[in-house]
């Protein structure tokens, strides 16, 4: 299907776009840069549509069967083959978020610490603390975990049940971490002996050459590292789809747990789905089409920004992902810039919500709106900003 490059044409059902069918939608007038959503028109309505039929045309009963625990092998094989390993080192799961619930269920025990980076995933963090777990915060760098940080946080004598990182477009910085630190931190947890989670949401949506280095996972050919992919940020985080990759005996024992066995696979009909559109080219396609619309939010985001504002604040301009990071003059109130962006009619994501970051920061999502759109949030903002006292 040819769509124009500049824009994609609003959705003829938009009236469903609304609070008790999605998960949060912005009240009228105001530009939301908060969450990590793709745009309504983003999502893969048009490739997803005829998958469904495919699916269960192709495998008829087998699609609408308890699906293999450790999901239908269609979508594994495809995977492996996307992500240079065997389909016994993939498990199908309902995307990210529940993977790294039942890493938390077997991984780890109620008291026991996770090493996470001082500012990461808010929502990642909540799922580690749901499950009982205590967070160890370690500092970061413009490449992410350093390793001595990281080496003194596993020397302490805690209970680490496992370090949780993104080294790929992470979430919030953007910032990706180079191929030696990548071996630097994977030689440091493995002579501790501790396993690594891998948080890899972001890597298909590489914006800018050159690609980001091999995942951890890749370069310790699964051995000590579980890294988790995810449909939600390259399809629609509705089809809840995701998967992880680790060595075979952890998938044996994640697939053996009880509600697997009990309920089979996750997401089973849309695995195999999905597993449609991987098998042909078709997800590629999208893929870089996706690539395209998101690189140019993000520079229509990003120049308006650096344009309106002034040099006291630094913004980010991201190889890949969804977020701008904004750093501010420490002496700035993040209360204050959140309260002056709010009264412009812009929503954005407070820093402190990713942790205990040091200084003032704020994440903008660039996925959420069209570019016009989100250079009027941008030009908004730098007015609030500069004409509000937001001084401590
Ligand atoms: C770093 C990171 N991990 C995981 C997720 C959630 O993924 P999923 O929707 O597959 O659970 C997100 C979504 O915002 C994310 O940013």
């Amino acid at each position: 299907m040819v769509r124009p490059d500049t824009t994609v044409s609003p959705l003829p059902q938009a009236r469903w776009w609304r609070a008790g069918v999605v998960q949060a939608v912005s009240p009228p007038g105001v530009i939301d840069l908060g969450p990590g959503y793709l745009e309504p028109a983003l999502l893969a309505v048009d490739e997803v549509l005829p998958l469904y039929a495919e699916a269960l045309t192709m495998f008829g009963p087998a699609a609408l069967s308890y699906g293999a625990n450790a999901g239908a092998e269609p979508l594994r094989a495809s995977l492996a083959a996307r992500h240079g390993c065997t389909a016994e080192e993939i498990m199908v799961t309902a995307g990210s978020s529940q993977a790294l619930t039942l890493l938390c269920t077997v991984l780890g025990r109620p008291g026991r610490f996770v090493v996470v980076e001082r500012t990461c995933y808010d929502l990642g963090r909540s799922i580690m603390t749901d499950h009982g777990l205590r967070l160890r915060e370690v500092d970061a760098d413009g490449e992410g975990v350093r390793p001595e940080a990281l080496d003194r946080a596993l020397s302490h004598g805690d209970d680490v049940a496992f370090v949780y990182l993104t080294p790929t477009f992470h979430n919030p910085t953007g910032t990706v971490a180079g191929e030696q630190r990548r071996r630097e931190l994977l030689a440091v947890a493995a002579r501790h002996g501790v396993p690594i989670v891998e948080d890899d949401a972001y890597t298909e949506l590489c914006l800018d050459r050159p690609a980001p280095p091999p995942s951890l996972a890749a370069l310790a050919g699964r051995q000590g590292v579980i890294r988790l992919g995810s449909f939600a940020k390259t399809l629609g985080p509705g089809l809840r789809l995701g998967w992880l990759e680790a060595e075979p005996g952890l998938i044996d024992t994640l697939a053996g747990r009880g509600q697997l066995v009990s309920g089979g696979a996750l997401n089973h009909l849309t695995s195999l789905a999905v597993s449609m559109l991987m098998g042909d080219g078709r997800y590629e396609r999208r893929l870089s089409w996706l690539r395209g619309q998101l690189r140019l939010r993000r520079e229509a985001l990003v120049a308006a920004l650096r344009s309106g504002l002034d040099e006291s604040v630094t913004v980010s301009r991201p190889a890949g992902g969804f977020f701008v990071w904004l750093t501010f003059d420490p002496r700035r109130s993040e209360a204050a810039l959140l309260a002056a962006a709010g009264r412009a009619g812009v929503a954005v994501a407070p820093g402190s919500r990713f942790g205990s970051a040091v200084g003032t920061h704020l994440r903008l999502a660039y996925s959420l709106n069209p570019p016009d759109r989100l250079a009027e949030a941008a030009a908004r903002l730098a007015a609030a900003w500069r004409t509000e006292e937001t001084l401590r």
